[in-house]
Formats: structure tokens, sequence, C-alpha cells
């Protein structure tokens, strides 16, 4: 299968706590739990949600997107109650270079608790095995050091601080940048079996 095909695809992902599938409407009340929550918003591109019609006006988006099937994000559901506690996704993926952009988000109450990084690893092994992409990057405001620490555990490299990359919530940040290759991915699972 192409890789455009099974972007737009985007099955279910299992891992042992989460199950990662594509958000609908009714997921409104659950994003907009943890959506309103400034520190989640803070070092993201999006501006924490006012009111539960912020949260349906996301989901409208990306459920247009999987329609059009432009890179999207999936849900991440905690299985043991079912609630969305966040999301994850591909940012933007270029077929000629078959490379791509990861981001995601994950409610405060859930935080340190390794859940973004066993999403990660879900969504790495969706993007090698299954896209076949060559290299997958992902990128966090240098004041965002959790974010960093999740990208570590998931063997992505650090590439370098692009500075004043992003001007987000009123002023120019630093990020930095993470990639994993698929020779990388490939080493590290040889490394684990
Ligand atoms: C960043 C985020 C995704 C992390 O998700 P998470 O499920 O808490 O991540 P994990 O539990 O898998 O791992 C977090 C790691 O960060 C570390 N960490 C937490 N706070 C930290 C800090 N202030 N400085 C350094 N490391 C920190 C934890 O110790 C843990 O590493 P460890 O397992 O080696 O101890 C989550 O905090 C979040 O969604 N934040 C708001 C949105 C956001 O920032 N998204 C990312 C944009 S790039």
């Amino acid at each position: 299968m192409l890789n455009a095909e099974m972007l737009m695809y985007m099955p279910d992902l299992r891992t042992p706590r989460l199950k990662l599938r594509k958000l609908t409407m009714r997921d409104a009340q659950d994003i907009y739990r943890y959506s309103r929550d400034p520190e989640v918003a803070r070092h993201v591109l999006w501006d924490a949600h006012r009111s539960i019609g912020d949260s349906r006006a996301f989901l409208r988006w990306m459920t247009h997107r999987y329609r059009t099937h432009e890179p999207a994000s999936w849900g991440i559901e905690l299985l043991d109650t079912g609630r969305i506690i966040g999301t994850i996704g591909f940012m933007w993926v270029q077929q000629d270079n078959n490379a791509a952009e990861v981001g995601y988000s994950l409610a405060r109450d859930c935080w340190n608790q390794g859940y973004m990084t066993e999403a990660l690893k879900a969504v790495l092994r969706y993007g090698f095995e299954s896209m076949h992409l060559n290299r997958i990057e992902a990128q966090h405001e240098t004041t965002n050091p959790a974010s960093g620490a999740v990208m570590r555990k998931c063997d992505m490299r650090r590439e370098g601080t692009l500075r004043g990359r992003l001007f987000n919530k009123g002023k120019y940040v630093d990020v930095d940048l993470y990639a994993i290759l698929r020779k990388d991915y490939n080493r590290a699972n040889a490394r684990r079996f």
C-alpha cells in the first residue's frame, strides 16, 4: 500500500494502555476538558479552548482532514475508561522525501505516567512499518523539556536548536528539532529483540 493510502486509512493503533483512534464529534466534552487548560496549551500552536464550541470547531476541522486525507491526528483513548486524554498525529507528510513530522498533546492529569511515550512509539512504528517513511521529525520549545524527554525515550535524536523558529503566544521561541531515521528505528528494534 502507498504512503498516501496509509495516511488516509489511519487505522486504530493499540498499545498496552491506549487505543489511538480517529476522533468524532462525540469526543467534544473530553477534548474540552483538557484543552481549556492554559498549561496544556502553553507550548503548542493552538490557544486554550474558551468554550466547548472551540472544541467542536477543532473536531470539525480534524474530521474534515480525515475525509480529505490530509495529515491528521489520532485521539488518544485510555483503554480503562474510554476517555480521550490527548491527540497525536502527523503535522505534515512529504511524499517525495518519505518524511513527516509528529505532534502531540495530553491532558495535564495524565502527565508523567508514560502515556505519550507509549503513544509516540506506536505512531513511529506505524510511520516506519506501514507508511514506509524514512525520517520522522518532532520539535518542541526549548522551555518544554518534558517533550524532549518523550522524544529521547522513543530513540529520536536531537539535531539542534532552531532559534526564533516559531511565533507562539506573542513571542518568538526557540525550538529543539529531533528526528529518527528508519535505520535508527531498525537498529533500536534489533537491540530490543
Ligand atoms: C509533553 C507531554 C506530551 C509529555 O507527555 P507525558 O505522557 O507526560 O510523557 P511521559 O510520561 O511519557 O514522559 C515524560 C518525561 O518528561 C520528564 N519530565 C517531566 N517534566 C520535566 C521537566 N520539567 N524537565 C525535564 N523532564 C521532565 C519526565 O520525568 C518523563 O521522563 P522519564 O520517564 O525519563 O522520567 C505532555 O506533558 C503534554 O502534553 N504537555 C502539553 C502539550 C505539549 O507540550 N505538547 C508537546 C508540544 S512539543
